[in-house]
């Protein structure tokens, strides 16, 4: 059979292997649940040939977790640049990932800004991509392109561009890609931040420097219109409104530069549900920076019930870990056409963190920015600020999505099995 798309509905029914997703296709966008669609990506289109694409293809349908929250047991088979770790694709990441936990965690167990900027990183690069782009996505081009990261929606990302600059030096020699890096750097920090899950992790992807404009969101877009631009990159409004949770993680610096460093929740190391619980509040506590589009989010009719099943203090952080691996798998292979070829090396990631209570820091230790190991990449950044945004706006009210409905009314589905 070939299609193209399949009821998000559909697909969620026939799935008990997991628990959290079926609450949530019962809770979410009850309204418009009808209209949620899912579609499959790049050459999963042409067919699953392998298993590895029949992995990724049953994760995005729904029918198998896209996490994997079991306890690490993977060794490297040997030291790097050995002959035996040469020959285990997934060896060279276990090294990279030891790095990056060195870099990620403050003293507290906490995530920090590093973690915080591989998180938006991986995003900013991996959705530089949309349907008819033709070209872009996670490939690498926001670490390895002279000027994507100089664009103002990328601004703030300096840091973790320098350390992802100096690991691909680091470990270019063993073969790794900047479109892998870039998404093994997201899947890591999530993992590392306390509370947040361990994400199914691929690589093999293909790097290039070429990146459509344009199509990255912008905060004070409305809703509908941020629907509409994530929906053209295959990513539906469940998927997004589980994505926006990453702001659990996020401070800011631009919106309002006047409040520069404000967190988007009030722990922003940790990765846990109050993004959603405070967002669904009138004002947000003291110190905590709400931006127009998660108000605006709040105010949809197809995103608001997100808010609700997501902060929900019992059952929220499991349905949220579930949703938000769903949708970042799918985005974390945006642009990939050799999605049967990758390799899953999930295996080498960290621990899931399941409980967490800030440690003790030792007096003597503080925080400091990144400073590049390698004098090509510790460039200065200069930025236009003059494509800045203006500040922000009041959200629009609910009632002009009146006609949003209408406009996300996505009946027709088809599917490539
Ligand atoms: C409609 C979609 C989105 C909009 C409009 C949006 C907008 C923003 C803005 C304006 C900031 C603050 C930037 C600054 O002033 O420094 C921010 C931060 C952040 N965003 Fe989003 N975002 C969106 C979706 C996402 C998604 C899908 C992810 C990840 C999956 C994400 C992850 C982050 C993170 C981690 C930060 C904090 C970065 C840091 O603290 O260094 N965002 N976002
Ligand atoms: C948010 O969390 C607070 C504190 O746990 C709780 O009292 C409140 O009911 C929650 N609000 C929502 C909308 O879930
Ligand atoms: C959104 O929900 C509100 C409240 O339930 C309703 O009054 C409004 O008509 C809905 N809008 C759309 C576009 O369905």
């Amino acid at each position: 059979m070939k299609y193209n798309l399949i009821f998000l509905t559909a697909a969620a029914s026939a799935v008990s292997a997991f628990p959290g997703m079926k609450d949530l296709m019962a809770d979410l966008g009850k309204r418009q649940a009808e209209t949620a669609t899912v579609e499959l990506l790049g050459d999963l289109l042409d067919g699953a040939t392998t298993p590895v694409g029949q992995e990724v293809k049953d994760c995005l349908l729904g029918n198998v977790a896209c996490q994997d929250p079991s306890k690490k047991t993977y060794a490297p088979p040997g030291p790097l640049g050995s002959p035996a770790c040469a020959e285990d694709t997934c060896c060279v990441w276990d090294f990279i990932q030891k790095d990056l936990t060195d870099l990620f965690l403050d003293c507290d167990g906490t995530c920090n800004e590093l973690a915080r900027g591989a998180v938006r990183f991986g995003f900013h690069d991996a959705a530089a991509w949309s349907k008819t782009s033709g070209f872009g996505g996670a490939d690498g081009s926001l670490l390895i392109s002279k000027d994507e990261i100089l664009r103002s929606e990328n601004q703030g990302m300096d840091d973790i561009y320098a350390a992802g600059n100096d690991l691909l030096a680091k470990y270019s020699e063993y073969g790794i890609g900047a479109g892998d890096l870039v998404q093994f750097m997201h899947n890591t920090a999530t993992v590392l931040c306390p509370l947040g899950p361990r994400i199914l992790t691929y690589v093999g992807r293909e790097d290039s420097e070429n990146n459509p404009t344009g199509l990255l969101p912008d905060t004070h877009s409305p809703a509908p219109v941020l629907i509409e631009l994530f929906q053209d990159k295959t990513i539906n409004f469940k998927d997004l409104i589980a994505l926006i949770g990453a702001h659990t993680v996020a401070n800011q610096q631009f919106v309002d530069p006047s409040q520069a460093g404000a967190p988007l929740d009030s722990t922003p190391g940790i990765w846990d549900v109050k993004f959603y619980n405070e967002t669904l509040q009138a004002t947000p506590p003291p110190g905590v920076f709400r931006l127009p589009s998660d108000e605006s989010f709040k105010n949809d009719n197809a995103t608001a019930p997100g808010f609700t099943v997501f902060s929900d203090p019992v059952t929220g952080q499991t349905t949220w870990n579930a949703a938000y691996s769903v949708a970042y798998v799918r985005m974390s292979l945006l642009g990939v056409n050799n999605i049967n070829e990758l390799t899953d090396c999930t295996k080498v990631l960290p621990d899931q963190v399941f409980d967490f209570t800030p440690k003790a820091c030792p007096s003597s230790s503080s925080s400091s920015s990144y400073t590049s190991t390698t004098s090509t990449t510790s460039i200065q950044i200069l930025h236009d600020h003059t494509t800045m945004a203006p500040m922000v706006t009041p959200a629009p009210e609910t009632d002009s999505y009146d006609s949003y409905g209408t406009t996300t009314a996505y009946v027709t589905v088809t599917v490539e099995c």
